[in-house]
Parts: C-alpha cells; sequence; structure tokens
C-alpha cells in the first residue's frame, strides 16, 4: 500500500459528505467519491480537484452488490488499499413517516440504505482496511437515533419530525456499529459513529441551520483519530451522543 493515505466517502457527491470529502483532502489525503450518479460524481470530483484535492470517482450505489464489489477493485487499482471509510449515504425514505400511516416502502428504503449498505459496503471494503496502519470507520449516523434523546425530548430541533424509518434506522445503525467495534476490538481499526447537528442539506429541504462544513467536522475528527482513539462510540462536535 502506498504511503498516502486513502479515504472513501459514501454519498460524497454533495452535503455533508461532499464536505467530509473536502476537510479529509485537505489534509492531502487521496479521496474516493463515492457516489451513484455519473454526472453528479464526475461534477463533484472536478469541484474537488480545482480546489487542490486528490479526488477520484468511485461509481457507488450502497444497495448494490454488483456496484459495491466494482467499488472494491476500483479502490485497490487505484491506491492499493484504503485507511478510512465513511459510511456517509443516506436516504430519508420519504416523508411524511408517521407510524401509524407509514408507506412501509419508506421504511424498507431507510433501513435498506441506512443501515444494509452500510453494512455491505463495510464487510466489503475490509480486506483493503485491514491492509493499513491505522484504520478508521466513520458511520455517520445522527442524533434523531439517540433513544434517549428521542425520549426525553419534544423539541423537533432535537428528536426530528415523527418519523418511524430515517430515525429508527440511524437506531439500528448504532447498534450495528457497537457490534462492529465488539468483533473488531483485537484489531487495529477504530470503528465510531457521528452525528453531524442539523445540517441545511437536501436530506432536510434545506431547513438546517449549520453548513454542511460544520456538520463534516466531527466525522473528520473521528476519521483522524489517533490509534488510541475510542471505538464503539457515537459523537458530536460537543463530546459524546447518549445511545
Ligand atoms: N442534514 C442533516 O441535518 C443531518 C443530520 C443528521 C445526520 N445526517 C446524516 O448525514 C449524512 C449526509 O446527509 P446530508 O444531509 O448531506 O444529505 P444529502 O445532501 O441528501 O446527501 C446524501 C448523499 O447520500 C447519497 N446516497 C443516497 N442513497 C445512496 C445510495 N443508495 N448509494 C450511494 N449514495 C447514496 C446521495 O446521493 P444522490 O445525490 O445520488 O442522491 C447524497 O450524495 C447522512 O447519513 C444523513 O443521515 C444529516
Amino acid at each position: 500500500m502506498s504511503q498516502t493515505t486513502t479515504a472513501l466517502v459514501t454519498g460524497a457527491n454533495k452535503g455533508i459528505g461532499y464536505e467530509i470529502a473536502a476537510g479529509l483532502g485537505a489534509l492531502g489525503w487521496s479521496i474516493g467519491v463515492g457516489a451513484r450518479d455519473d454526472a453528479r460524481r464526475e461534477a463533484a470530483v472536478e469541484k474537488l480537484r480545482a480546489a487542490g484535492v486528490d479526488a477520484f470517482g468511485v461509481p457507488l450505489d450502497v444497495t448494490d452488490d454488483t456496484s459495491v464489489a466494482a467499488a472494491v477493485r476500483l479502490v485497490e487499482e487505484r491506491a492499493g488499499g484504503l485507511d478510512v471509510l465513511v459510511n456517509n449515504a443516506a436516504v430519508t425514505g420519504g416523508m411524511p413517516q408517521e407510524p401509524t400511516t407509514v408507506d412501509l416502502a419508506a421504511v424498507r428504503t431507510a433501513v435498506e440504505t441506512n443501515v444494509i449498505g452500510v453494512i455491505r459496503v463495510t464487510n466489503a471494503m475490509l480486506p483493503l482496511l485491514r491492509r493499513s496502519a491505522s484504520p478508521r470507520i466513520v458511520n455517520m449516523s445522527s442524533g434523531v437515533g439517540s433513544l434517549t434523546r428521542q425520549t426525553a425530548s419534544t423539541d423537533e430541533l432535537t428528536t426530528g419530525p415523527l418519523s418511524v424509518a430515517y430515525a429508527p434506522s440511524k437506531t439500528f445503525l448504532n447498534a450495528v456499529t457497537i457490534q462492529y467495534a465488539k468483533e473488531l476490538r483485537d484489531t487495529n481499526i477504530l470503528i465510531n459513529a457521528a452525528c453531524p447537528g442539523f445540517v441545511a442539506t437536501d436530506l432536510n429541504g434545506f431547513r438546517g441551520v449549520r453548513t454542511p462544513e460544520q456538520g463534516a467536522a466531527i466525522a473528520i475528527r473521528l476519521a483522524t483519530l489517533p490509534d488510541d482513539g475510542p471505538t464503539g462510540g457515537f459523537f458530536e462536535d460537543a463530546g459524546v451522543v447518549p445511545w
């Protein structure tokens, strides 16, 4: 594997994922821009390169086995391995999603992308990550997945809107993150969940109050943890997020 640190960010063509790619790229890292749409991916790669980032496009639909397998081959050919995986891609599944009236397709879509997609990409990339001296995995979660916050607050700024698909998919992702940390505890792989805060992006119709750059900061911190850093945790800028 080369001396250059290589990261792959899923859903990196826009929003928080783009800013994670830009932030890690600014460290001099080589950045795989994972995105499912060719035009949006190439536009993001061009923009990152214009900003001086060593970016390369990785066609990647996290819900598709064939696409993910091809992404592994591409990253291996380009970089020989992988140091950091940021599982950022996610969807709401479509709103509204009140529990009693939800279209089940919304639940399936949210879980397929936000949970199963993360497991699919992580397991496919693990052989490459295991070759790294300091592998890191960051799962982009959300504070709305915190059961503690959901049960302690009715403030939509804390809990998000009623959602039986998106918010529980992030709770599921948090639980998945803990299970990975347990299995990988005797390796050098650190895996953590991140909450970016309420960020103005397509995901929420740009109603968020933080910038994508601000939202990216916690993922960048977890992607650059020292070897004695935490694993199996859930963090935001201010510190630990309660489960
Ligand atoms: N915005 C917030 O306030 C907020 C708060 C808490 C957590 N988060 C989390 O932060 C992460 C980034 O969200 P965001 O706000 O930046 O949303 P966004 O602007 O909607 O970006 C989501 C990204 O995920 C990609 N994506 C969706 N499904 C995909 C798939 N099947 N395969 C590959 N890529 C896929 C999208 O690609 P396309 O362009 O092709 O759709 C897009 O690049 C998500 O995990 C989200 O849950 C966001």
